[in-house]
């Protein structure tokens, strides 16, 4: 298949009719730490109705990234791993990571494997969207009429900022420190902004910045470059620009004020996990990683769970709409794509919850929610 630049897949999402030809994919599974195998799992047979119901053929192969990668062969993110996601059309990840790898003195940690892929294969730009289902609207912690009409769309820069800068320690005892530096280029702002200030125009028509300009160098630059992308190549689009403290408080307090919302690495990670209390669960929240060109990578916004891996418990939804994503943007099969989210918008009709949305009430397992929407995509 025809592997598209991220320009035109966001384009080919907003306008292009979808298409109706057979096509032939090479989907990496990498399943990962703690409940990333069981949801990862569920996806993979959400991806497999499709492909049977539309006349797709998907090939899948799994690889070793994170914790499990470490124990066995010593390395979070292995050469083999790398090259097959090279090859592939389109990756799904699991998650990675949890307590067995966490000493702080270890060699290497699972995490490390992540950030690697997402460097490896230039993958600037994570989408992150939070949509509400009206179903679910009872299962936020905020009230309803606060985060009713919410439906924002988070683009984290994912290869700069903080998360790759320069980092050391030294000395000892009091006089022992850490450092980790927070380096921006205009390029890499640029970039995201545009992807950003495109992605706007293709809905609301809004673009919100969100930086700390009030103490961070970085910031500053972020915020003069974004301005100025903004003012020279989308005067049409409505901009503004938001303090990183101040966001983390709009967003519980006027979320369905924001439209699009564009952050560096480290304020995009935090904020989105906040968000996910919209929808009411980190469970029900995908993301895509995207790069210039080259496989996108989807995933849940979500961690490994540790507290729940290994009791069929966790909620698959969030990466059965990361498998709906990946279909939209590195496969350009856009009604696929919509078929499985509206087989979790049907689940969810019929009432059936895993733990995390349930909130007291009846709640169902891992394998059950993945059935009911396979059964929902093939009625
Ligand atoms: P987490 O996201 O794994 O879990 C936070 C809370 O949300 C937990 O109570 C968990 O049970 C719940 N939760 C998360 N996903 C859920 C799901 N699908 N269904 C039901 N409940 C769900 O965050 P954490 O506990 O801070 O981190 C655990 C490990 O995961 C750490 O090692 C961290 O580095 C790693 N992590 C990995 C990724 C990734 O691979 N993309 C993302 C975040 C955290
Ligand atoms: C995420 C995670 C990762 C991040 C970690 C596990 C490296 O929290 O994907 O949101 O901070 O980017
Ligand atoms: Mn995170």
């Amino acid at each position: 298949m025809n592997r598209l630049g991220y320009i035109s897949v966001l384009i080919s999402h907003f306008f292009t009719p979808a298409t109706n030809t057979p096509l032939k994919a090479n989907i990496v599974l990498l399943p990962g730490d703690g409940i990333g195998p069981e949801i990862v799992t569920q996806a993979q047979r959400v991806l497999e109705t499709v492909a049977k119901s539309f006349g797709h053929q998907f090939e899948f192969s799994s690889h070793m990234i994170g914790g499990i990668a470490i124990d066995t062969c010593g390395d979070p993110l292995p050469q083999e791993t790398i090259d097959a996601c090279r090859d592939a059309d389109a990756i799904l990840l699991g998650a990675v990571g949890g307590p067995k790898w966490d000493d702080p003195s270890a060699k290497t940690r699972p995490e490390v494997g992540l950030l690697k892929i997402r460097k490896e294969l230039g993958l600037f730009a994570n989408l992150r969207p939070i949509r509400l289902f009206d179903e679910l609207l009872d299962a936020s912690p905020l009230r309803r009429d606060i985060i009713e009409g919410t439906d924002i769309l988070f683009l984290r820069e994912l290869t700069g900022g903080i998360y790759f800068g320069e980092s050391g320690t030294g000395g000892n005892g009091q006089e022992e420190s850490a450092y980790q530096s927070m380096v921006y280029s205009v390029g890499e702002v640029e970039r995201i902004v545009r992807l950003a200030a495109k992605a706007a125009q293709g809905r609301g028509n809004r673009l919100t910045s969100v930086d700390k300009a009030n103490v961070l160098e970085p910031s500053r630059l972020w915020r003069r470059v974004a301005a100025k992308v903004m003012q020279e190549e989308f005067p049409d689009v409505q901009y503004d620009v938001v303090l990183v403290d101040a966001m983390a408080m709009h967003l519980i307090n006027r979320p369905s004020d924001f439209d699009v919302v564009v952050t560096g690495n480290m304020f995009g990670d935090i904020l989105t996990d906040e968000a996910s209390m919209l929808p009411g669960s980190l469970g029900m929240l995908p993301s895509a990683s995207l790069g210039s060109d080259g496989p996108g990578l989807y995933e849940p916004i979500h961690g490994s769970a540790p507290d729940i891996a290994g009791q069929e418990i966790a909620n698959p939804l969030a990466t059965i709409l990361a498998s709906a994503m990946l279909l939209r943007h590195s496969l350009g099969l856009e009604s696929e794509a919509t078929s499985i989210e509206s087989a979790v918008q049907a689940v969810l009709s019929d009432g059936l919850r895993t733990h995390d949305i349930a909130r007291g009430g009846e709640a169902i397992g891992t394998n059950s929610m993945g059935s009911a929407v396979v059964d929902r995509l093939t009625v």
